[in-house]
């Protein structure tokens, strides 16, 4: 097995990595980050892991490059990885998943960074899995990721990318001010 951490994804990668040992499994571990500075829970996912490999984008830290670089290298090498679970940026999700597909090897990626409420009523996390509608938050949010719809995926991602600048551009003026003590309106502008 081989579990792959993207940025703040390697955090929600830690606790699969270390069932998936404790289950008996040869877990290898990749995780990577921009930066060395960005690099979380190194020791935590070395501890659950057989083997930890580290990337970063600049070098600064591990191998230069991308998680599906290494990833690729030991496809290539180990022809007894049975199963990937990748949990990061979506780009890096969808390229592992174009690299483990002409390897045949199942690939579980997590689509919960699309959730907004998590209890299925408000209908932010619909994506589409081998032409099905599905929720992430209901029906996932671990999926096959050979069968997610990726283009849509990254749009609908992008979806509240407007309304999030406004709210992080009111913050950086009010900070901290709590909605409850301003005029409905001051929220409407
Ligand atoms: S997060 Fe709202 S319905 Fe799934």
């Amino acid at each position: 097995m081989i579990t792959i951490g993207g940025g703040t994804g390697i955090a929600c990668i830690h606790p699969i990595t270390r069932a998936l040992k404790e289950a008996g499994n040869e877990v290898i571990s990749i995780i990577g980050a921009r930066s060395k500075r960005l690099i979380i829970m190194e020791e935590e996912i070395r501890k659950a892991s057989s083997k930890l490999i580290i990337t970063t984008d600049d070098g600064s830290y591990g191998q230069k490059g991308f998680v599906t670089q290494v990833l690729k290298d030991i496809l290539d090498k180990d022809s007894s990885v049975k199963k990937v679970w990748t949990i990061g940026p979506p780009i890096m999700m969808k390229v592992t998943c174009d690299t483990t597909k002409p390897y045949s090897v199942d690939t579980i990626v997590s689509l919960n960074s699309i959730m907004v409420d998590g209890t299925g009523m408000c209908g932010s996390c619909r994506v589409t899995i081998r032409g099905e509608t599905k929720f992430v938050c209901t029906d996932g949010p671990e999926f096959n990721g050979q069968l997610v719809d990726w283009e849509e995926f990254s749009n609908r991602l992008t979806r509240y990318q407007g309304l999030e600048k406004e709210s992080w551009d009111e913050y950086k003026v009010h900070k901290h001010l709590c909605k409850c003590g301003r005029r409905k309106n001051q929220w409407l502008k």
